[in-house]
């Protein structure tokens, strides 16, 4: 607060990214301030303000700005404090700037806690580093059985270290939404009884953040494991209205 300009009157983040600033972008910050008056120029000021509000900068010193750390984003997205810790900076920005914002999820999912007392069977694509399932633990739901399907080691070892220190019940992870079959899905609800929720976030690459470049849509390389997404819908549910 300090160090806040006046004329920065930002009291939102924008999206959070998967990556942060690079460092010429802060110095760059740092080099035109220090070279302007107080206030700076109104060009100045409309450069700065453009480049904190691209890349979510925070005032933390005279004239300089830098980038969330990534305990503050785990913090703004509602994660346990050291959720990502223990992986490199690059690897954690990724994930949780892949992150859904876990209590925005609970409050979507806090219709549950009364249909499932006893807990729910999940199954959870695309589940990063458990958005969902953190947000369920928040919401005091218990889950029996999650089957979940990420691509990232990194993500799933994240989830998994998670898992083992907060929950009781069987997590399973398996790598590629694209090797889910109908006789696995079919074999996972036979084993379960069926799943009570099905949950997920499909890569959203192609569809919009700063990615511009290949803003392909639904067709795009990642974004079109949406189709598998509503693949593996399908097969659950016709695999339980066989049960
Ligand atoms: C938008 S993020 C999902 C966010 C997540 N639902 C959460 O809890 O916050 C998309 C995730 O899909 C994963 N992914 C990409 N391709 C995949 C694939 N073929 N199979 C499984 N996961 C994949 C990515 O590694 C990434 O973690």
């Amino acid at each position: 607060k300090k160090w806040w300009p006046s004329w920065d009157q930002r009291t939102h983040f924008n999206c959070l990214q998967t990556c942060t600033a690079s460092a010429p972008v802060t110095e760059r910050i740092q080099q035109k301030l220090s070279s302007s008056g107080n206030p700076p120029p109104q060009s100045v000021q409309k450069y700065v303000r453009h480049q904190c509000s691209k890349w979510n900068l925070v005032w933390v010193g005279k004239d300089k700005a830098a980038p969330l750390e990534p305990h503050e984003m785990e913090y703004l997205l509602g994660f346990p404090k050291d959720h990502t810790r223990g992986f490199g900076k690059t690897q954690r920005y990724k994930s949780l700037g892949n992150s859904f914002q876990v209590d925005t999820v609970a409050y979507h999912l806090s219709v549950l806690r009364d249909m499932f007392p006893n807990g729910i069977t999940v199954l959870s694509l695309f589940t990063s580093i458990g958005g969902g399932e953190v947000a369920l633990h928040k919401l005091g739901i218990h889950m029996r059985a999650v089957v979940s399907i990420e691509i990232c080691k990194a993500n799933r070892k994240i989830l998994r270290s998670w898992w083992d220190q907060t929950q009781t019940g069987t997590l399973i992870e398996i790598d590629d939404v694209k090797s889910l079959k109908d006789d696995e899905i079919a074999s996972y609800v036979h084993r379960f009884g069926g799943f009570d929720l099905v949950i997920g976030g499909s890569p959203c690459n192609n569809l919009a953040g700063s990615n511009r470049h290949h803003r392909d849509g639904l067709e795009g390389e990642h974004s079109s494991l949406f189709y598998d997404y509503f693949r593996i819908l399908n097969s659950v549910k016709s695999a339980m209205a066989n049960m």
